[in-house]
């Protein structure tokens, strides 16, 4: 599978700011696979209007179809704006807005019945780190994501899982490339078991910036990496996205 290169725009940029940056990267003729999450305002007009750029939604609703659910939007209202792929339980999500394993499951469940592409994040605190079991503690959190699907289903659908400490997100600190391998190693060696690993992507997020980036993509089983601050300068994401074309 080609690496994947995920920008996270969280809540940044205004509409015409958004189109100005997606011209300039079709301008590029770039072959990587780029997925962006813009602002959910914005994905149904620009999947329309740049067709070679893969958008993704930062969020979604856990309830599926449609119904009485003011302020919420759900995968197959996604579906039927041609996008894809939805960022799930992202940490500010778990922390900010208080979202449960359990809710994430059943958002990770709503992916699965509009065949989209659900990107599951996990991650630990500091503190949990400093506790001698975190990478269990990661395994855990990704069986519960997959809970509301049987296995068939979990074997059926795309998934991307990233791993992304919590204390590495924003903060320009990054685990070690020792570290790194091992929790990934546990990450694939779970899927491996489950059978669910031909149909996921693994990448990595925290602090990934043009520094960083290939180290990073040296790593056994990584795939690929979700970028935050890094891809709100477009001339930073450029030049990563250069960097995946001509690497991959
Ligand atoms: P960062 O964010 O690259 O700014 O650390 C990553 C993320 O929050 O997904």
């Amino acid at each position: 599978m080609k690496p994947i290169i995920i920008a996270n725009w969280k809540m940044h940029f205004l509409l015409a700011e958004a189109v100005t940056i997606c011209s300039k990267i079709m301008s590029q003729d770039l072959q990587c696979n780029l997925i962006i999450a813009v602002p959910s305002p914005y994905l149904a007009y620009l999947s329309d209007k740049f067709q070679s750029i893969q958008f993704c939604a930062q969020n979604v609703s856990h309830f599926s179809d449609t119904g009485a659910y003011t302020g919420e939007f759900s995968t197959i209202m996604l579906k039927s704006a041609n996008i894809d792929y939805v960022i799930i339980g992202h940490s500010e999500r778990r922390n900010i807005f208080a979202e449960s394993d359990e809710l994430i499951a059943q958002k990770v469940y709503c992916c699965f019945k509009a065949s989209i592409t659900p990107i599951i994040c996990i991650g630990e605190t500091l503190s949990d780190r400093n506790n001698a079991d975190y990478r269990p503690f990661l395994i855990e959190r990704l069986i519960t994501a997959l809970s509301a699907l049987d296995t068939t289903q979990s074997r059926l659908n795309n998934i991307i899982i990233a791993y992304e400490p919590i204390w590495s997100i924003g903060t320009n600190v990054t685990p070690t490339q020792e570290q790194l391998t091992g929790i990934f190693a546990d990450i694939y060696y779970f899927l491996q078991q489950s059978q669910i690993a031909n149909n996921a992507h693994l990448v990595y997020g925290g602090s990934v910036n043009l520094d960083n980036i290939q180290q990073i993509l040296n790593i056994p089983n990584v795939n690929g990496v979700l970028v935050g601050k890094s891809s709100l300068d477009y001339r930073i994401l450029l030049q990563m996205l250069k960097l995946f074309n001509a690497i991959f």
